[in-house]
């Protein structure tokens, strides 16, 4: 194996790089052909130093960097193994039909700074490995379907500074972390949490109708309680009543002899 690596021909592309790519276009579809120059040939050699073969992507000194993949009408899912183009800072894939979850792998993307999976149909949680990518400032994921809750980890990303997860599936509390920057000011205001049925706590306001669902719980268990005190109540009133009657009906009868 080693042997034939070795004395295949020079080849200034970078292996990572390769797999990433080939890997992805395997696991995107693309059916209007939107996406020029994603062959085989261009995979093994994506960048000419700072220029790149392959639509959407741009280099850096022979790596990819960035892939904008955004509104190309792509289906599919998102490959692990894109978490091999090492070098990458910004993944935008947004505005596509993407389904699927989003890989944990893409915590191995330590430089990534900037990752846009908004407008798809994800699904799934968001990987709380992605807290990973310390570099990161943009997750904007809104408009998917994904579920779970919102990682607490991620309150640890200090350089965040976009942070989308409206209209999604998501439920339960809001991490505090990704609350409030300081006392009073919101690090991300309610337009990044809005659209999640079962998404609560600061910055989102309170729901209404909590309250009086709350009531209407009291009120039931208040209500079936006293309900089967007054039921039990008249039971035990009858039940006294009848074997007082047998006790009666018993006293009152004449035994048959023997
Ligand atoms: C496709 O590759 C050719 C060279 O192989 C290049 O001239 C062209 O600009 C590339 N197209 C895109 C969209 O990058
Ligand atoms: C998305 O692509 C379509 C067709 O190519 C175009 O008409 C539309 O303006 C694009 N939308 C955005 C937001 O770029
Ligand atoms: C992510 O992509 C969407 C759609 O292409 C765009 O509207 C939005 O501004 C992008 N988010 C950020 C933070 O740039
Ligand atoms: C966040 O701000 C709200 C509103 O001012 C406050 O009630 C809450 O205690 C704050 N939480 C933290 C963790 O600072
Ligand atoms: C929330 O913040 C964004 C910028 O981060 C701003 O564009 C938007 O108007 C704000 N929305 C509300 C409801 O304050």
């Amino acid at each position: 194996m080693l042997i034939c690596c070795a004395a295949m021909p020079f080849s200034s592309a970078d292996p990572n790089d390769e797999q990433c790519l080939t890997h992805l276009s395997e696991s995107l579809q693309d059916p209007f052909k939107n996406l020029q120059n994603w062959t085989k040939d261009t995979f093994a050699n994506p960048c000419r130093g700072f220029t790149s073969n392959l639509q959407g992507a741009t280099c850096n000194n022979g790596r990819i960097y960035k892939l904008s993949l955004s509104n190309l009408t792509l289906k599919g899912t998102i490959s692990p193994y894109l978490s091999n183009c090492t070098n990458l800072q910004a993944l935008d894939l947004s505005s596509n039909a993407l389904t699927g979850p989003i890989p944990s792998e893409l915590q191995y993307l330590v430089n990534l700074a900037v990752l846009n999976l908004s407008l798809n149909h994800l699904s799934g949680p968001i990987p709380q490995q992605l807290a990973l990518c310390a570099y990161l400032n943009v997750i904007d994921l809104h408009d998917n379907h994904l579920t779970g809750t919102i990682p607490q980890q991620l309150g640890l990303l200090v350089r965040l500074s976009v942070f989308d997860v409206s209209n999604n599936k998501l439920y339960g509390p809001i991490p505090t972390t990704l609350g409030n920057r300081s006392e009073n000011f919101p690090r991300f205001n309610a337009s990044s949490y809005v659209g999640n049925k079962n998404l609560y706590g600061y910055p989102l306001a309170p729901m209404k109708s909590k309250g009086l669902s709350v009531l209407f719980i009291v009120g039931i268990g208040l209500g079936s309680g006293l309900l089967s005190l007054v039921l039990s109540f008249s039971a035990v009133c009858i039940w006294l009543r009848v074997t007082e009657q047998k006790v009666e009906n018993e006293e009152g009868k004449i035994m048959p002899d023997y």
